[in-house]
């Protein structure tokens, strides 16, 4: 929720497009139709994961979603299980996590990193569950106004969340929204040991009648379905969609924040604080994350067909369809009423698009480099500080660049230009501030 605010706010003030916003109230436009997670109209990433269909020109504009496998994600040292979000096209066969930010390989775990400055790393899961458990197991960042997050976000944010203020490093913050409606009575604190020395298994097991976290394996809060009725509405308030897994670092404390959101984060970020001086970088560190679907026999959570898709703007659980749709791409200019446009000639590559070990594989690079960078538990890698050593094309004094040799050069206010937006938005995110 109020990352979603914040890295949206960020990404609107850094564009270099002026792309529309998006909203309940105000759908995207035909040309750009795709609403992303952020609240920003467009075309390509802005259709895959994230994308809001109650927000976008039409309920198909977003393409399917890839439907939940059960399976446990680790991490090697060239990252070959994530792609880039400016080359990820939608077949979570090529890739485990789509990434905005910089994630590095080190000893064994992903590090998502905030380099001074910066808007912080997202992981996003290209695959979404319907209900069932999912753990993590990672150490948290630290230092005032940095935030560590783990949790459940559907395309119509429903969202369940482990949450971590870097001041407070012996609470976890759970957390629940039923379609982003903010409700601060939903929050909840589970006690623990120093996060950002230990390792911790965080999980959250989710059915459509509860949910509970639990913390090394013992419950540490449950909610029920059956306690949030909302007679108003004439529904459950309660998460019942499709919802990716993510996991994150992000500056609740930077200092264009709302005030509320920085006191949250227990004040404005340091950014000479000693993780800054000594790694270039603040990061929270991510060994795996184990997904269990929900074993349904049909309906919801079922692992019948490879799709999601919704049939109606309501988008609750009775909305969601499950089906046999594509649900890539053949290049960043589709949409899901147009998946083939942009298609390369040279058709060999289409399909497949390019996959996510090019670019995680020039990621790794530059973080393995970092895992000489000591031997002892607590040390991070190397300097990566600022924007130079990232996996994609960018350059911080000009951000507006971003993307741009990707793209080809188009312009911005066509089609083509608003893709090349879709390709600057990992780096807006990254270099803004
Ligand atoms: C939160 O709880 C308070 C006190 O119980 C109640 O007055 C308020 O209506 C609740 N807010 C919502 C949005 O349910
Ligand atoms: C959780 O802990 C934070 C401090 O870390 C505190 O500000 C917040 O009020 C607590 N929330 C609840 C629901 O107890
Ligand atoms: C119940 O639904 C109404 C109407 O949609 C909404 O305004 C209100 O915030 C909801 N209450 C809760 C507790 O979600
Ligand atoms: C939606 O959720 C409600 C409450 O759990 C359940 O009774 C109903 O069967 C669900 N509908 C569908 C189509 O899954």
């Amino acid at each position: 929720m109020r990352q979603s605010a914040v890295v949206a706010a960020l990404l609107g003030a850094g564009s270099a497009f002026a792309a529309a916003t998006c909203s309940l109230t105000k759908k995207c436009p035909k040309e750009s139709p795709c609403c992303s997670q952020y609240g920003e109209c467009g075309v390509g990433a802005y259709c895959l994961g994230g994308c809001d269909p109650r927000m976008s020109f039409s309920l198909d504009s977003c393409t399917p979603e890839p439907v939940c496998k059960s399976k446990t994600m680790t991490f090697d040292s060239k990252l070959s299980t994530i792609a880039d979000i400016s080359d990820y096209l939608g077949d979570p066969s090529t890739a485990e996590w789509m990434a905005q930010g910089e994630p590095a390989y080190y000893n064994g775990n992903v590090l998502l990193t905030m380099p001074k400055n910066s808007v912080g790393t997202v992981l996003a899961t290209t695959e979404y569950m319907w209900y069932g458990n999912v753990k993590a197991k990672f150490k948290t960042s630290r230092g005032r106004g940095v935030v560590t997050a783990f949790i459940l976000l559907s395309d119509v944010k429903d969202e369940i969340d482990y949450e971590f203020v870097g001041v407070d490093l012996e609470t976890a913050q759970t957390n629940w929204y039923f379609q982003g409606i903010p409700d601060y009575n939903n929050s909840g604190n589970i006690t623990l040991s120093d996060t950002f020395n230990n390792y911790h298994t965080y999980e959250i097991n989710w059915t459509p009648d509860m949910i509970q976290w639990l913390v090394d394996g013992k419950v540490g809060r449950t909610v029920y379905r059956k306690d949030h009725w909302n007679a108003t509405s004439n529904q459950w308030s309660f998460p019942q969609t499709p919802a990716r897994v993510q996991i994150s670092i992000w500056p609740g404390g930077l200092a264009s924040n709302a005030q509320g959101t920085i006191d949250w984060a227990g004040g404005e970020i340091d950014w000479n604080a000693p993780d800054i001086q000594k790694s270039g970088y603040f990061y929270a560190t991510f060994e795996s994350v184990t997904v269990e679907c929900y074993k349904a026999s049909k309906g919801p959570g079922s692992g019948s067909g490879t799709s999601y898709t919704y049939d109606n703007i309501a988008g609750t659980n009775d909305t969601v369809v499950v089906g046999n749709k594509r649900t890539n791409l053949a290049s960043l200019e589709g949409t899901g009423t147009d998946m083939d446009a942009g298609k390369p000639d040279d058709s060999s590559s289409s399909d497949k698009g390019s996959s996510g070990s090019d670019n995680s594989g020039s990621s790794g690079g530059s973080s393995s480099g970092g895992s000489s960078g000591g031997s002892s538990g607590g040390s991070a890698p190397a300097d990566t500080s600022g924007c130079s050593t990232t996996s994609f094309n960018q350059d911080c004094s000009s951000n507006s660049d971003s993307g741009d040799s990707k793209s080809g050069n188009k312009n911005a206010g066509s089609k083509a230009g608003v893709s090349a937006l879709a390709m600057g938005l990992a780096g807006a995110a990254l270099c803004l501030v």
